[in-house]
C-alpha cells in the first residue's frame, strides 16, 4: 500500500504516512502558465494498492482529485482508495429548491467511476455516502477534538443545532460532563438566527462543538447567546474550518477563548489531526 497527497492534504498525509508507515508515491504537480494544472506520477505503481488523500475543497482541488484518480488508474493500480478529509459541497446533500442539483451526489457519482473506495471524515449528514457507488465509510473526528479539550476543564458541550447535537452528545460523553443545543433557522448562505434559550452556562466553561465553521455566523450567534448569560469561557471546535470571509473576525469579537479546527482542511487553527480516525479505518 502507498499513499498519494493531493495538494490539499500534503501535511495530512504526511502524519498518515508516519503514523501507518506508509511510503508516499512521488509526484509532481504544476500548473501551465495559463493556470491549467499538470500532474504526474514518478513512480511506478503497477499492481499497487494505492490511497489517494485529497479534501475536496475549494474547487482546484476537486480538479486535481480527478487528474490524480486518472493517472493512477492509468499506471494500472491494483486497488485505488481515496481518502477525502474534508468533503466539499457535502451540504448540497438534496433538493433544497425545484432546479437546483444534489451537488454530493454529483460529486460522488463522478468520484465513483474512478475510484474503489472511499473514506471520509464527518461528513455534513451520513446519507451522502450512500450517493458512491462503490463502498464509502466515514471517520469521525469528534473524539481527537474531545481529547483535545480534555484538560479545559469543559462543563458543558453545546451543539449551535439539532443537527450537531449527536456530536455535541459524543463529545459531552467523553468529556464527563452536560450537553445542550440551540434552535438555528438559516435565514440565507450567511445569515442565521438562533432563538434565545436559557442554557443555565452561568459561570460555566463551554465548547460550541459543530462539523463545520464557514462564515463563522453559526458560531458567532452561539457565542453572542452564551455570553447573555454570563458564561465564564468559551472554546469553539469543528471538524472542517472553511473560515470563509471574515469568519474569523466574527468569532474574535464576538469573544471566545480560542478557535479549535482539525487538519481536514489545513490552517493555523488546525490543532487537532484526524490521523488517529483515519489510522483505526485504515488498519
Ligand atoms: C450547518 O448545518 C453546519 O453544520 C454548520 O453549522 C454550518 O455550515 C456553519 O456555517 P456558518 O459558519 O457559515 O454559520
Amino acid at each position: 500500500m502507498k499513499l498519494i497527497a493531493g495538494s490539499a492534504s500534503q501535511s495530512l498525509t504526511e502524519k498518515i504516512s508516519t503514523t501507518v508507515n506508509l511510503p508516499i508515491v512521488k509526484t509532481q504537480i504544476k500548473r501551465f502558465p495559463d493556470g491549467e494544472l499538470y500532474i504526474r506520477i514518478l513512480e511506478n505503481i503497477k499492481n499497487q494498492e494505492i490511497i489517494i488523500i485529497q479534501t475536496t475543497y475549494p474547487d482546484e482541488n476537486i480538479i486535481e482529485l480527478f487528474l490524480l484518480l486518472d493517472a493512477v488508474k492509468r499506471a494500472e493500480a491494483r486497488k485505488i482508495t481515496v481518502i477525502i478529509p474534508y468533503f466539499g459541497y457535502a451540504r448540497q446533500d438534496k433538493q433544497f429548491k425545484e432546479g437546483e442539483p444534489i451537488s454530493a451526489a454529483a460529486l460522488a457519482r463522478l468520484i465513483s467511476t474512478l475510484a474503489d473506495n472511499i473514506i471520509t471524515v464527518d461528513p455534513h449528514k451520513e446519507h451522502i455516502l450512500d450517493f458512491f457507488t462503490v463502498p464509502a465509510k466515514s471517520v469521525s473526528a469528534v473524539n481527537p477534538i474531545a481529547s483535545y479539550l480534555v484538560d479545559k476543564q469543559i462543563d458543558m458541550v453545546l451543539a449551535p443545532d439539532h443537527g450537531a447535537l449527536a456530536r455535541a452528545t459524543q463529545a459531552a460523553n467523553q468529556l464527563h460532563c452536560e450537553v445542550d443545543y440551540l434552535e438555528k433557522t438559516r435565514l440565507d448562505g450567511s445569515t442565521i438566527s438562533i432563538t434565545p434559550k436559557n442554557l443555565a452556562a452561568n459561570g460555566k466553561t463551554v465548547a460550541i462543538i459543530d462539523d463545520i465553521i464557514s462564515t463563522g455566523g453559526t458560531m458567532a450567534e452561539a457565542i453572542k447567546q452564551l455570553h447573555s448569560q454570563d458564561v465564564k469561557k468559551i472554546y469553539v471546535a469543528c471538524t472542517h474550518g472553511l473560515f470563509a470571509g471574515s469568519a474569523i473576525k466574527k468569532l474574535q469579537e464576538a469573544g471566545c477563548e480560542e478557535i479549535i479546527a482539525t487538519d481536514t482542511i489545513q490552517t493555523q487553527f488546525s490543532t487537532v489531526s484526524v490521523t488517529s480516525a483515519i489510522e483505526e479505518m485504515l488498519s
